[in-house]
């Protein structure tokens, strides 16, 4: 898969423009504020369909204007589509070819894309939600139809827990809980699925990257999962059958708190380092290192089920890594030989990503123009 070019209108500050990334590195340095994350983001929806950072996909859209739109050519397969995102206040729609994609799975049928981000950095040292989003956004990457299923997941918990905070009748309540259970196995089984085929690679990429004689290990168990049940083999009628009964004997609680304590929204995913927390114990610098080695993991699988690897959308990440940990980076772009678009403040801490086939560009004031180097 190569991105050929890339066009946006409308879209948050740039001004319209089309470009031809470098089927290797593509590397944008401006300022802050300029519209480099932008950049990026437009990218990242269009192989997504998600908001990289934006809570809102209306947020994309350029101020005072109705509508935005991204429309990237790629080679997919040895031939040539067009796919194109418009995002208008009320939602946003896919095209293939200039026709509506029906299919999320046709969609996204061969684009796949690994960002990294400054607050990817942050997610060994925050919350467990930012964990959670990580993981889902790994999953995501390999199976396209886990978008479908967790917002289908998260609808029925909104109704769920509005039940419990409007003290609903218990039968209404449990009325919802099959289905609830029912979807939550399915994302268990999903990120279990993930898990098993990236940890064992993350640990590997770990000591690549190196600098800490310790081990890292990440695990996910889903949290009050109860007795009776080995999560790691359990089927998934067995996991939505025990996630029902945990629904059921946490129900006195959770009418109390108003929320949902049991399911795939309230897991987090434990990373370790030495045996030890990585959250509570970990450097600044190991907790990064932490997030690289799964990113790298994340494209070593995706390269392996897809047969190609993903696009990479790097955004200001060099800047917040140390000398070391940053040449290890740039040497693993430049070596892999995947397409990468980088923004940076400070062009001289991308250098070494950098080929004789890459292109240069400005952002200044939502502008992109060609730099020649
Ligand atoms: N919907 C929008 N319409 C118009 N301008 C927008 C919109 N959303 C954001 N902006 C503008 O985009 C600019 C920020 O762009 P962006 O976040 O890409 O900057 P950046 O170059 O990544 O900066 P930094 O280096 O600080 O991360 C701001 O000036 C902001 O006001
Ligand atoms: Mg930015």
């Amino acid at each position: 898969m190569k991105l050929l070019s890339l066009s946006y209108e409308r879209f948050r500050n740039l001004e319209p423009i089309s470009l031809e990334p470098s089927p290797h590195a593509t590397i944008a340095v401006g300022e802050n504020g300029q519209g480099k994350t932008n950049l990026l983001e437009g990218l990242y929806l269009l192989a997504t369909l998600k908001p990289l950072r934006a809570n809102k996909l209306s947020e994309l859209i350029r101020f005072g204007e109705p509508s935005a739109k991204v429309t990237g050519r790629f080679l997919i397969a040895g031939a040539e589509r067009e796919i194109s995102v418009e995002v208008i206040p009320g939602g946003r729609t896919a095209f293939v070819d200039g026709k509506r994609a029906h299919s999320l799975d046709a969609y996204f049928g061969g684009v796949s894309v690994v960002a990294f981000t400054p607050d990817d950095l942050a997610v060994v040292k925050g919350g467990p939600d930012g964990r959670r989003a990580f993981l889902d956004r790994s999953v995501f990457n390999v199976v396209p139809g886990y978008l479908d299923e967790s917002r289908e997941y998260g609808r029925a918990l909104k109704s769920r827990n509005k039940l419990l905070k409007d003290r609903a009748p218990m039968s209404h309540l449990q009325a919802w809980d099959a289905t609830l259970a029912k979807l939550g196995a399915r994302l268990w089984v999903r990120r279990r699925g993930l898990m098993v085929s990236l940890v064992e690679r993350a640990r590997a990429a770990f000591q690549r990257i190196g600098r800490s004689p310790l081990e890292a290990q990440w695990s996910y168990e889903p949290a009050h999962l109860g007795e009776g049940i080995v999560f790691g083999t359990a089927s998934e009628a067995e996991l939505a059958a025990q996630m029902l009964g945990r629904l059921d004997a946490r129900l006195t609680r959770d009418v109390e708190r108003g929320f949902t304590s049991v399911g795939p929204h309230a897991d987090d995913v434990d990373i370790t380092l030495g045996e030890k927390p990585a959250r509570a114990y970990a450097s600044q610098g190991q907790s990064r290192a932490l997030v690289l080695a799964w990113k790298v993991a994340e494209i070593e699988n995706l390269q392996q089920q897809n047969g190609f690897l993903p696009l990479l959308l790097l955004d200001d990440v060099s800047s917040e890594l140390d000398p070391e940990r940053n040449a290890f980076l740039m040497g693993y772009l430049a070596d892999s030989g995947a397409q990468t678009l980088l923004t940076t403040t400070d062009a001289a801490l991308v250098t070494r990503a950098a080929g004789a086939d890459t292109k240069w560009y400005r952002v200044h004031a939502g502008r992109i123009s060609p730099e020649h180097r």
